[in-house]
């Protein structure tokens, strides 16, 4: 049974669809089955995995107003190994379809129910903001990765989006539980990068991942051609650091397995 992660932050540009898109591909490099699913209208993510996101004949949008099934939207992703749910300007359009629609924020949740065995991992790219796309990732999920940069702002937006997680927790997914918090572009020689990454050790030591991704000029290349670091350039800093981010969320996955059935 899939794990599903939504991988949020409000904050734009912090790394949410770098990360969703080498983690996939990372943890199919290590034998998982792995669903991407892009739910920002954006569609980074589309693009991203090589697929071309203006000629689309099915979109998660259509998978989310009913117009098709989840199967008849999905694409796989040649250079990425994974399956992917494109997304493209279409999908901001759902925040006014969804608005009367029976359990408007379950509609993603719904959706995926007959195809979580299939997989080891969904993993949710979303949008930049709290919307309704937002809600209905979280209401889908067991776990929210969130990445976020070491600079001084990004502690006070990270306050509202625990608040945010923990009051959509309570009125839809008693489950959903904060997976891990996500240091992006990081620079170990800026003194802020270490004074925040010291002040989120304090607060979050459990759910820190000790994986940090360094900033990478091949990360940011590798999109361009429609393809995860991994296959750009299999050995450069951001491609190795997100193949270690993927063991240590495995790693942390049997533990907590463990713990369960201890
Ligand atoms: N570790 C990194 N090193 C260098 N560049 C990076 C890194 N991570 C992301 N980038 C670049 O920074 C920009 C923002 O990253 P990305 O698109 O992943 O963020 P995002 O949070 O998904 O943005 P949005 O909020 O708009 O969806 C992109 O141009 C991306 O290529
Ligand atoms: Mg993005």
């Amino acid at each position: 049974m899939a794990r599903v992660f939504a991988i949020a932050n409000q904050k734009g540009g912090v790394g949410k669809t770098t990360t969703c898109v080498n983690l996939a591909a990372s943890l199919v490099a290590t034998r998982r089955r792995v669903l991407l699913i892009d739910l920002d209208p954006q569609g980074n993510a589309t693009t991203g995995s090589g697929v071309d996101k203006l000629n689309l004949e099915h979109s998660i949008y259509d998978v989310l107003t009913g117009e098709c099934s989840l199967v008849e939207a999905m694409q796989f992703s040649e250079h990425g190994g994974y399956q992917l749910l494109p997304a493209n300007r279409d999908l901001t359009a759902a925040e006014v379809s969804l608005l009367n629609m029976p359990a408007k924020e379950k509609r993603l949740r719904e959706a995926l129910a007959p195809v979580r065995e299939n997989y080891d991992y969904i993993l949710i790219d979303c949008p930049p903001s709290l919307s309704m796309l937002t809600v209905n990732a979280l209401a889908a999920s067991d776990g929210v990765i969130i990445p976020m940069q070491c600079e001084y702002y990004a502690l006070e937006g990270l306050t509202d989006l625990v608040n945010s997680i923990q009051r959509i927790a309570g009125a839809l997914n008693p489950e959903l539980r904060i997976e891990g918090l996500l240091r992006t572009m990081y620079d170990p020689r800026s003194s802020l990068t270490n004074e925040v990454s010291d002040q989120l050790k304090a607060h979050f030591s459990d759910q820190l991942y000790e994986t940090v991704i360094p900033r990478n000029v091949r990360l940011a290349e590798a999109p361009s051609h429609g393809m995860p670091a991994l296959e750009y350039d299999k050995q450069s800093k951001g491609a190795q650091a997100y193949l270690a981010l993927a063991g240590e969320l495995s790693r942390r996955q049997r533990r907590s397995a463990r713990a369960v059935t201890a």
